[in-house]
């Protein structure tokens, strides 16, 4: 049997393309540049299989390129809403992603979002490195306590439970959340945690809020300018899912006008591309994409993408096949 021949769309780190190298055909994108519509219609046309990140649309259009050779987008990452996944299936086309492996890096990269905001560090950092501080001042860039206070979550999947974790244990905040399901009890013990039975009943009730549900068309504004004005005017919100769950001008909307206190940002809607009312704001903590970047994580995914691969190639169902 000839080698099957893989693509990658962006550089990957060097151990997992090595290995990767070792079993297949791989084509790398050695400058790292974004892939163009028309660069992923070729990949589908070319290899045998397309593994694209966040930032490759794979839209119907694409996965409708003839003649097709592509068998399976090996994803790397959990997120799928890049991909019509609709349309793969229409194709014969199997999706996999790489769940589990980035679930404490996600929630470490929340958390930390939650505290900067809360305790504004990002203005404080400017400021010192402006060379525009002063000195200590009792009531300089006085933040808000974040222990002891009340964070709801919207999405108690394996990110949503970590970002739990951490702010019940860690912190001693009581928990309330919203998910669709319910949750197993054993994940909550020894926290102070509530079930909401809807995100408007939710909302009112908390210091802040984390967002750890999917993308996509079905949670397209999930936040929008009802829902921030449900939210106390002492609250900060935080995402870390993906940017089109919050309707970005509502949002500003709400920043300007003192409806909630802050943000804290790691995605955004049209993303890398964003809003210059949004980047001028200071009460607000904007990362770029950050939840999954560690070397650890990243190297995981990584081979997480190759077990998906090989099970593929040697005729079983990939571990993490989506579709
Ligand atoms: C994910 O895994 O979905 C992260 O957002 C990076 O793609």
């Amino acid at each position: 049997m000839t080698c099957p021949t893989v693509i990658l769309t962006a550089r990957w780190p060097k151990p997992v393309e090595a290995e990767l190298m070792s079993r297949y055909d791989v084509t790398l994108n050695h400058d790292d540049h974004p892939f163009s519509t028309r660069e992923l219609q070729q990949a589908l046309r070319d290899f045998d299989a397309v593994c694209p990140t966040v930032v490759d649309p794979v839209t119907a259009e694409v996965i409708a390129t003839e003649p097709l050779r592509c068998r399976i987008l090996a994803n790397f990452g959990v997120g799928l809403n890049h991909i019509d996944l609709e349309a793969a299936q229409s194709h014969g086309i199997t999706v996999t992603n790489t769940p589990g492996v980035l679930t404490d890096c996600t929630a470490d990269l929340a958390m930390t979002l939650l505290l900067m905001v809360a305790r504004r560090t990002g203005e404080g950092e400017r400021l010192v490195r402006a060379g525009n501080w002063q000195g200590w001042r009792p009531t300089q860039l006085l933040g808000t306590k974040v222990s002891g206070k009340t964070l709801g979550i919207i999405g108690m999947g394996r990110i949503g439970q970590a970002m739990a974790k951490r702010a019940a244990h860690g912190f001693g905040m009581n928990i309330r959340y919203y998910h669709p399901r319910a949750v197993d009890p054993a994940i909550l013990t020894g926290m102070t945690a509530e079930a909401c039975d809807s995100i408007d009943e939710m909302l009112p009730h908390c210091d802040f809020v984390s967002l750890h549900c999917p993308g996509g068309a079905g949670n397209r504004h999930l936040i929008d300018a009802r829902r921030l004005h449900l939210m106390p005017s002492h609250c900060h919100l935080i995402n870390t899912a993906r940017g089109d769950v919050v309707d970005t001008q509502a949002l500003i909307q709400a920043l300007k006008e003192g409806r909630i206190r802050g943000a804290g940002f790691d995605v955004y809607e049209n993303e890398p591309h964003l809003s210059p009312e949004l980047t001028r704001l200071e009460n607000v903590v904007l990362l770029p994409h950050l939840g999954s970047a560690t070397s650890e994580t990243r190297e995981a995914m990584g081979f997480r993408v190759i077990q998906n691969l090989d099970a593929f190639f040697s005729g079983q169902s990939p571990p993490d096949r989506v579709v």
